[in-house]
């Protein structure tokens, strides 16, 4: 589609690590050049815009006026809100993190709180939180799409820009705001190791012989029967693998406050 048939995204970085984003490139169905250049009309992304400097942040600006009402708006990160919000600071201003977001979703059509640091407030929000982080929704007074996950796949995250784009309308969620056509089942519902689990055969210790037959993980700790998503299904970069499959328990990471709500990671 031409580009002014695109819907503009704007993404906004918070205090996160990146790795939303870095999910967000392994994207296949589109790739990410697919989805940048015929999808979408993206209009900032600290990662891969090509502006740098006065001219990205005059960038953003114009995109707020532009597209006013009319952006879809990405989040990556948690929101400090303690001191007034000044743990996260932008430009030569000092604007913090707080003000940015306020006045940004603003300009916003639809909000999407991309990872969970964005949608529950993440690793800087587990105790005893420092810097008073929360997810965007608690600061916001727009509904908010949460696709929480540490990080989300890329398919959770496309898929709901374009669940947005292709309806015109925010998907249906369960009760923390995720859509349900991603968070909808338990990691346990469709995990490959679940017919050990039915059977009881279970890892009893990393390395056994139980783990290299591929047993059941949920006796070192995996969180997958109370965590809700679908890497079982669509597993991360590009259908590859997924924590399960590499041996690993699901730590519950798109669970809210899973840092400190699901320790420990490796026992029951
Ligand atoms: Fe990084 Fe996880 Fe936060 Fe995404 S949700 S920015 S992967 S810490
Ligand atoms: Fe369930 Fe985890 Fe065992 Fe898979 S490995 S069957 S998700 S407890
Ligand atoms: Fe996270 Fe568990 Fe999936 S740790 S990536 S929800 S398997």
């Amino acid at each position: 589609a031409e580009v002014s048939d695109r819907l503009p995204v704007l993404w906004l970085h918070l205090a996160e690590c990146t790795g939303c984003s870095e999910s967000l490139l392994r994207t296949d169905t589109p790739s990410v050049d697919d989805l940048i250049f015929n999808y979408i009309n993206l209009q900032y992304h600290d990662t891969i815009m090509a502006a740098a400097g006065w001219q990205a942040e005059e960038n953003y600006e114009e995109a707020l006026n532009k597209f006013k009402g009319r952006l879809i708006l990405c989040v990556e990160g948690g929101v400090p809100t303690k001191d007034g919000g000044e743990y996260l600071t932008f430009g030569p201003h000092a604007e913090t993190g707080l003000e940015k977001l306020k006045r940004t979703a603003e300009a916003a059509g639809a909000i999407i709180a991309v990872g969970t640091c964005s949608a529950f407030g993440g690793i800087q929000a587990a105790a005893p939180n420092p810097t008073g982080a929360v997810g965007i929704h608690k600061v916001l007074n727009k509904p908010v799409i949460n696709v929480p996950g540490c990080p989300p796949s890329a398919k959770n995250i496309v898929g709901t820009i374009l669940y947005v784009i292709l309806f015109g309308a925010l998907p249906a969620v369960d009760n923390f705001n995720r859509p349900k056509f991603a968070y909808g089942l338990r990691i346990h519902d469709l995990c490959e190791r679940r017919g050990h689990f039915d059977a009881g055969e279970f890892v009893e210790e990393f390395g056994d012989t139980g783990a290299e037959n591929g047993f059941c993980l949920y006796k070192v700790g995996c969180k997958g029967p109370y965590t809700f998503n679908n890497c079982s299904r669509e597993r991360f970069n590009q259908h590859t693998s997924w924590p399960v499959q590499a041996g690993h328990g699901c730590i519950g990471c798109s669970e809210p406050d899973f840092w400190d709500a699901m320790k420990p990671y490796e026992k029951p």
